[in-house]
């Protein structure tokens, strides 16, 4: 052991140590920020703040009861382990979206240590004030060449994208067909976007060129997830860009989940469906098999134009950190030169889904590194969810309104330097607790 990693295990012991005592204190009922005393410190909400956040505290308790009785209360889940850093006592962590197992990859360290001691920590400003640096030009043309688009314009975040270009793209459309279950923040997008936005039946191609044939002569636009985040399936690329060419639509595809990690070379999935042409908006996430932050849109060079003038979120939002615009652009050159890690992520993928089925589990209609297991309400999702960490896998059980009702879930996601061994274990369990509740053969 180096003496620097003795350091670094002493600190981890006691942060560890720390943690442990504050949760301790959260289950006594101790809110660890008031002193012996019983004073908290000043601040907003505190005694000493003026009390003008307090005054209404009643709307905000009436909104957590509201949320309760309709059953989606939500709470933070206690710190979760991080996958790549946390020993062998830690959970499996089966909830991250470090697909490829990049975020504690030490190059992507090393290149942010880099970028930090250039230009320090934070961009200082929007892209177009002070945040536009040498990293996210030469990011933004690496994601040019890989993604084989004319440009690319890069985001603090995919949800960014979503909310920012959506509504320029869509404002010069006179409608948006929008899959059903696409995610949050293209719905987000196409509110913004104030255009009449009409949603077609999940992977329907037929409803939607039935929609497409009622629809005025107008310009029309088209968004699909690629791979879709809670179900693991995969967009109808090939038919999609038919259908767009046929009805000279503006096609759009938020591949967050599929970047890296469908296609032979990572280039997501229109690369898996052998689809080179037709895409004419591509959307890509930073924040998941990149292992760092960010996100992208990729397209012509006008629309790139268009949008870096017009886009809200990117221009009055504070750029990407350098450092973390360096680690992806490390990411992206571990995607072109380590394809093991792809195939290893499908091997482990199509290996989980088998054991899954034959214990007699719905998995939906999921072929890609997201697998869920549908349990059909959310109780038994949080049942299984905590039964699952009781046995040691970090889980999370998905609800309405993020999946439509009776379709709860737990959702397991995969990395590719997870062992077969560990996988086989966990259908086991999973079979065998999700018996517990009466589902699947409770093998
Ligand atoms: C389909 C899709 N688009 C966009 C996003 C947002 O990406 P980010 O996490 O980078 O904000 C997500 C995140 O889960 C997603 O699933």
């Amino acid at each position: 052991m180096k003496a620097n990693e003795g350091a670094s295990a002493d600190k981890r012991g006691r942060r560890a140590a720390d943690f442990a005592e504050t949760v301790r204190d959260a289950a006594a009922g101790r809110n660890p920020t008031v002193g012996k005393d019983g004073a908290r410190p000043t601040g907003v909400g505190g005694k000493n703040a003026g009390g003008h956040s307090s005054r209404h505290d009643a709307l905000w308790r009436e909104g957590v009861e509201e949320v309760a009785r309709q059953g989606l209360r939500r709470e933070l889940p206690s710190a979760a382990y991080h996958p790549a850093l946390s020993d062998e006592k830690a959970p499996l962590v089966l909830c991250s979206n470090d697909y490829l197992a990049l975020s504690g990859d030490p190059r992507l360290r090393d290149a942010a240590v880099r970028a930090f001691d250039e230009d320090g920590c934070g961009s200082t400003g929007s892209r177009l004030l002070s945040g536009n640096s040498r990293f996210h030009l030469e990011l933004e043309e690496e994601l040019t060449d890989f993604t084989g688009c004319e440009a690319c314009l890069l985001f603090s975040s995919g949800y960014h994208v979503n909310v920012g270009a959506i509504p320029v793209i869509a404002a010069k459309a006179e409608v948006v067909f929008s899959d059903e279950l696409n995610h949050a923040s293209v719905i987000d997008g196409c509110r913004l976007s104030r255009t009449k936005t009409v949603t077609y039946r999940h992977r329907d191609v037929n409803h939607l060129e039935s929609l497409l044939k009622r629809s005025g002569k107008g310009p029309k636009l088209i968004i699909t997830e690629g791979v879709f985040s809670m179900d693991g399936d995969v967009a109808p690329v090939a038919e999609l860009v038919e259908l767009a060419r046929a009805h000279g639509a503006i096609l759009m595809i938020d591949d967050a989940h599929g970047f890296g990690c469908l296609g032979p070379d990572g280039r997501g999935t229109p690369e898996e469906a052998g689809v080179t042409e037709g895409i004419d908006i591509y959307v890509g996430t930073l924040g998941k098999a990149m292992g760092a932050m960010g996100g992208f849109v990729g397209g012509s060079q006008a629309l790139i134009d268009y949008l870096t003038s017009t886009a809200r979120a990117l221009l009055y939002s504070t750029a990407l950190p350098p450092p973390v615009c360096a680690a992806a652009a490390e990411a992206l050159r571990i995607v072109r030169s380590e394809p093991w890690r792809r195939e290893k992520l499908r091997s482990l993928s199509d290996m989980l889904r088998r054991e899954l089925r034959t214990a007699g589990l719905d998995t939906g209609l999921s072929s890609t590194h997201i697998i869920p297991v549908i349990v059909g309400s959310g109780d038994r999702a949080l049942r299984l969810a905590r039964l699952l960490e009781e046995k040691g896998y970090l889980t999370r059980a998905i609800r309405f309104p993020t999946v439509p009702k009776g379709s709860e879930r737990i959702r397991l996601s995969l990395r590719c330097d997870f062992t077969e061994e560990a996988l086989k274990a966990l259908a086991r369990t999973l079979g065998e607790e999700a018996g517990k509740l009466g589902l699947g053969r409770g093998l």
